[in-house]
């Protein structure tokens, strides 16, 4: 299989959807409308949508049929990197290669573009629930990975550890899980929801997958380069809890290694055609951006 052609035809397929559905927004002020837009349109690798459309396909269902929920997935990250962002939260001028939003349209548009985001996922996603129990449980699945014992739980561990000489791998750990985990894991379990099949195994596998990606997040803020579209070297200046503070640069691309060796093993009892995801582990570990 050649895993960048499959990437590519997901997120392809997906990016045309995305600019369909931008261009139907009719918001006003045209300010709002213009900072969603801003931030959904300039680029991203689009993982959360991939793991969502080829998890469908690995399901056998018609993964097409499902881009607007692809697309809600994509709103809910995209106002979680705004508002990560923000002067409050990590105050980083650069997102996707481009000025972060609130650079481009000042914080309190910024705040609003995400707060805008977060909700128009939901509306998607109710919409979608009216197709029946199994969109009803994803759409539910989805709203808890990215609430308060989700996404937001991690970014609040995230701010609360930060500068803290205390914190160790059990805070880390729960970060990493909450923070990135959550909505790495969503998309998965969503799919498999919508097949009505049972998830344990794809769970796992998602777990470790989120380990492993903000692990070679926190790697790339130390040894990326411009690839990465973000500020260099911003967890150590501002005193992150990152795996690399905790053990340093080697340690750290050990622990990644060890931890793509776990991902492959976790795939081992889906009884499905689980390749695509064997070589996203190594496109996990060894990305530049
Ligand atoms: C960045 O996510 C935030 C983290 C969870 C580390 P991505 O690296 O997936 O960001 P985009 O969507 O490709 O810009
Ligand atoms: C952010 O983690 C995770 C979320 C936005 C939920 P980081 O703060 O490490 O992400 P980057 O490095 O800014 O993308
Ligand atoms: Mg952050
Ligand atoms: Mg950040
Ligand atoms: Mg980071």
């Amino acid at each position: 299989m050649d895993f960048q052609v499959r990437y590519r035809e997901y997120a392809e397929e997906f990016e045309r959807a995305l600019l369909e559905f931008c261009d139907k927004m009719q918001f006003l002020p045209e300010r709002l409308k213009e900072s969603m837009r801003y931030s959904l349109t300039i680029g991203g690798k689009r993982l959360r949508p991939v793991l969502f459309l080829s998890a469908l396909d690995m399901f056998g269902l018609d993964w097409k049929k499902e881009l607007n929920i692809a697309i809600a997935i994509e709103c809910i990250h995209t106002y979680s990197l705004i508002h990560d962002d923000l002067p409050a939260m990590d105050n980083d001028d650069f997102r996707r290669g481009k000025p972060s939003n609130h650079k481009m349209f000042g914080e309190a548009h910024a705040i609003l573009a995400g707060d805008a985001l977060l909700n128009l996922a939901y509306s998607m996603m109710f919409a979608e629930s009216a197709r029946g129990e199994e969109y009803l449980r994803a759409a539910r699945y989805l709203c808890d990975a990215a609430g308060a014992g989700g996404m937001i739980a991690g970014q609040s561990a995230d701010l609360l550890y930060t500068a803290n000489q205390d914190a160790s791998e059990e805070e880390l750990r729960f970060v990493y899980d909450h923070k990135t985990g959550k909505l790495i894991v969503a998309p998965l379990v969503m799919a498999a929801m919508i097949a009505g099949v049972h998830s344990l195994d794809l769970e796992k596998f998602g777990e470790a997958l989120g380990s492993l990606f903000q692990l070679t997040d926190d790697i790339l803020d130390e040894k990326g380069d411009e690839t990465l579209g973000k500020t260099l070297g911003k967890d150590k200046a501002s005193d992150k809890l990152t795996i690399v503070k905790l053990y340093g640069l080697n340690a750290s691309e050990l622990q990644a290694d060890l931890l793509a060796e776990r991902c492959r093993l976790l795939l081992e009892p889906i009884e499905r055609d689980t390749e695509f995801f064997r070589l996203l582990v190594d496109y996990v570990r060894m990305r530049k951006k």
